[in-house]
């Protein structure tokens, strides 16, 4: 049997901006994880469970383009394995489906380092991220890169699309809550949305882009200089923008109001928008006192972690 497993995530600055080639800072999350386990079976064909999205088949019954069934015939091609060897996939994941914590990044990273295990096919940290990239594009259509980056090295990032991966320094460790609205948005639609108000006035939203680039920027230099103020304020203007483009929810901005009334430093929602999560800053101690107020706010459940 060989077994892999692979973290959430979450953005802190930079959504959608990295998409345009803006700068977007992620880090891994640690309580949520995605884990696989292969055997060889006795009888032909690849049999794949996954139990939270309701999938127990037979490879060949899944189209081509479905992520699961395109990871394992991408990377017998590369790999060169055939005949396709007889095999048992177990996939089991406590991320949320579609939150803005990566489950889609989380599975192929851990399925690729399981399979790629089994079948005695050795591959980098590099050629796993590329390799879940070329998938992420069956997710959602024009990723940046960011979810198999920082998931793959599970390890903060400070990412910009298509240049080799840069880590950023914390100097204080600092909290961050995690606020669940329970509601699954496609990062793929929010993504393509973002694009048609693009395309309707590229130099508006260019400018708004790199306004957020600039956020980033700045959040990079406030965590390393320990500036907890400074990046809750950052925070704050980063929601700002995400509301402009369209891609916060009402829900979403309850949490993040609540989070602020609660004694956040500052509060933002992450990742493709619409639904999913909301990420609140705080000081330590009031960490717990903040997770009670998202839920009486609605959240469905809340995560405080550490980010150092
Ligand atoms: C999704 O986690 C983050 C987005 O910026 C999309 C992407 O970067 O591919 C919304």
């Amino acid at each position: 049997m060989t077994s892999a497993s692979a973290p959430g995530k979450i953005i802190l600055f930079g959504e959608h901006a990295v998409v345009y080639g803006w700068p977007a800072l992620a880090v891994p999350v640690t309580q949520v994880h995605a884990d696989v386990e292969i055997a060889n079976r006795a009888f032909a064909g690849i049999w794949i469970h996954a139990p939270q999205v309701n999938l127990h088949a037979e490879l060949n019954s899944l189209p081509s383009d479905h992520p699961i069934a395109a990871v394992i015939h991408n990377l017998f091609f590369l790999s060169r394995v055939s005949p396709f060897p007889n095999l048992e996939i177990n996939i089991s994941s406590i991320i949320p489906v579609a939150s803005g914590l990566g489950s889609g990044a989380a599975v192929t990273v851990a399925l690729t380092r399981a399979l790629s295990a089994h079948i005695n096919y050795s591959m980098t940290d590099e050629e796993v991220s590329a390799f879940a990239y070329e998938i992420e594009k069956l997710h959602h259509g024009t990723p940046s890169g960011i979810d198999n980056t920082v998931i793959t090295y599970a390890r903060p990032v400070y990412f910009i699309k298509g240049q080799p991966i840069e880590t950023f320094e914390v100097g204080q460790p600092f909290t961050i809550i995690i606020g669940d609205t329970g509601i699954s948005a496609p990062t793929k639609e929010s993504v393509s949305d973002v694009r048609k108000l693009w395309e309707t006035d590229k130099t508006k939203w260019e400018n708004v882009f790199g306004k957020i680039g600039d956020i980033s920027f700045r959040a990079r230099h406030a965590i390393h200089e320990s500036q907890v103020k400074m990046l809750g304020a950052l925070m704050d203007e980063n929601h700002v923008f995400l509301q402009e483009m369209t891609v916060s929810s009402v829900e979403l901005d309850n949490l993040v109001s609540a989070a602020r009334r609660a004694g956040a430093l500052g509060a933002k929602m992450s990742g493709g928008g619409r639904g999913g999560n909301m990420i609140a800053l705080a000081e330590k101690d009031t960490a717990p006192v903040i997770a009670e107020a998202l839920m009486s706010a609605g959240a469905k459940r809340t995560i405080i972690t550490q980010v150092s």
